[in-house]
């Protein structure tokens, strides 16, 4: 029996890359077969013989449809909250200083050292439904404040356990390189030793999509880094980076030399870096929530990296230090009015490039046949309004597989 359904009288922006800009379809239609797309495209070439009878109709009366968006970068398991440095900042301080002296990342190390398994599914849940409320069908989550292996374990085994048990399909990755934990005392090389061997067991666990670090000063340095990558790519899992966030540490440059999918934040990414990313494909995340919360004054190299051919993809990086944002339209907002990235820029950032730098994109990120049917169906008729609204975001309806469910 045909278990699928048609989706009539849409305005779909497909992002099909065969298309120009967002691939927009005027009149348009979808049909969707066991959670899949069969057809996308005008609903004059999807004649009414081709439409099964047992499928169901859906009319989206004139409205905007998108691919369901996906947030490829976010820190979304963790424990506490971080708002008395957000204080301290106001008055002064630096988000370096406030690291060197204790907080920044490893206050909140130690307040998801502390957390319940349940407690961190409990607040990740309720920060995953907001996202959710976008249109998001799709969220790449990150480790990186357990820094041993257990609390690395028990964060990545929570976002898998969202995966099961949210309406939304997820993406681990592991950041154990994210910050050197107190319990190291100063020594970087040793943890970094440390984080290389936790990978096997939970690689072996099934628990890592991709591994992630965090090149820079206050962090580790790109021949740290380098050693937990070797280590990475020997088990075969894909490679991100944070890069060049606070400084020139030439983080774009060694994502590229590893052909890592993405290298992400790079404001201070250097003219090379961007030729470097472009030859390997890596995709640069743009993560414009850090970029106005730190109130950091230089903006990424976006011009070099249109000119050298580099993909832009655009990600909330929720995170309760620099970027507790919860609206990846937001997000698209910040990156057109921050960036000035354009309109078909800042959703095909959210959609078919966040889908490549997951290394994702033959499953979902554009409206194709053969994807998964993830679709966000708006209550807008010009893709502009995705990007220029700040909060009340117009979703009508998302689809993940094929099925309409809440988060
Ligand atoms: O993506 N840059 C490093 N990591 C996070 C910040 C984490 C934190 O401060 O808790 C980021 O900005
Ligand atoms: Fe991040």
């Amino acid at each position: 029996m045909f278990t699928g359904a048609i989706y009539s009288n849409a305005r779909l922006a497909t992002l099909a890359p065969a298309l120009p800009g967002l691939g927009l379809v005027d009149d348009g239609a979808i049909l969707v077969s066991d959670g899949r797309i069969v057809f996308a495209g005008p609903s004059s070439e999807l004649p009414g013989s081709a439409v099964p009878p047992a499928a169901v109709r859906i009319d989206c009366e004139g409205r905007l449809v998108t691919p369901g968006l996906i947030d490829c970068h976010t820190h979304l398991v963790h424990g506490g909250e971080r708002s008395a440095e957000f204080e301290l900042r106001l008055k002064g301080a630096s988000y370096q200083e406030i690291a060197r002296t204790g907080g920044g990342i490893n206050a909140t190390v130690a307040a998801t050292r502390q957390a319940t398994d349940d407690a961190l599914f409990a607040t990740a849940s309720a920060r995953l439904a907001r996202l959710v409320a976008d249109g998001v069908t799709t969220v790449e989550i990150k480790s990186g404040y357990g820094l041993d292996l257990a609390t690395e374990a028990r964060m990545l085994r929570v976002a898998r356990r969202l995966g099961r048990e949210r309406d939304v399909s997820v993406l681990t990755t592991f950041l154990g390189a994210h910050a050197l934990p107190p319990e190291a005392r100063g020594d970087k090389d040793g943890y970094i030793r440390l984080v290389a061997e936790m990978l096997p067991a939970l690689a072996a666990e099934g628990l890592i999509d991709a591994v992630d670090g965090f090149c820079e000063g206050i962090a580790f340095s790109p021949s740290q880094i380098g050693r937990v990558f070797d280590a990475a790519a020997a088990l075969g899992l894909p490679l991100k980076l944070h890069a060049d966030q606070l400084s020139d540490g030439g983080g774009a440059a060694l994502a590229a030399r590893y052909r890592a999918l993405s290298a992400d934040h790079l404001e201070y990414a250097s003219e090379g870096g961007a030729a470097a990313m472009a030859a390997s494909g890596t995709v640069a995340v743009l993560l414009p929530g850090a970029y106005y919360f730190l109130r950091e004054t230089q903006a990424p190299p976006v011009e070099a990296f249109r000119r050298h051919g580099v993909r832009l993809a655009v990600a909330t990086d929720c995170n309760p230090g620099t970027s507790p944002l919860l609206s990846l339209l937001t997000a698209m907002n910040m990156a057109a009015t921050l960036f000035r990235l354009s309109v078909e820029e800042c959703l095909a950032g959210v959609t078919r490039e966040a889908a490549r730098s997951l290394g994702i994109a033959d499953q979902v990120g554009t409206l194709e046949a053969g994807k998964w049917c993830d679709l966000a169906i708006w209550d807008a008729e010009r893709p502009a309004e995705l990007v220029c609204r700040i909060g009340g975001g117009p979703l009508h309806a998302r689809v993940r597989r094929g099925l309409r469910t809440g988060a």
